[in-house]
């Protein structure tokens, strides 16, 4: 399925906003890291399985990373590749995140 999301451009640094893809049983979410703002795909690559088990919650507990809350798999915010864990290597899945008129747009392929 493609679509076009929006979402509000009011995160603050290091947080991260759950959303749910049109048609899809995975969600996304976005998050903001120095000042740039990256979407990805909820599904780590060990499971295939949600990364969070709270709302919202994606981040190591030092800010630093994004963390599966799983098996405890970290990675990069800037590009997703995992650094440690059970799928050290691979990467999340990015979307394509934009800021326009004061939202996030993301499009959905
Ligand atoms: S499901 Fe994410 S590290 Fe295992």
């Amino acid at each position: 399925m493609t679509a076009t999301l929006t979402l509000p451009d009011d995160l603050a640094d290091n947080e991260c906003r759950q959303f749910d893809l049109p048609g899809e049983s995975h969600s996304a979410f976005v998050i903001r890291h120095r000042g740039q703002v990256y979407a990805y795909r909820n599904a780590c690559p060990h499971l295939g399985i949600a990364l969070n088990w709270l709302p919202d919650q994606f981040m190591d507990p030092d800010r630093c990373f994004i963390q599966c809350a799983n098996h405890n798999a970290l990675f990069t915010v800037d590009d997703g590749h995992c650094i440690t864990g059970p799928c050290a290597g691979d990467t999340l899945t990015p979307l394509p995140v934009a800021r326009r008129d004061g939202k996030l747009v993301i499009d959905i392929a």
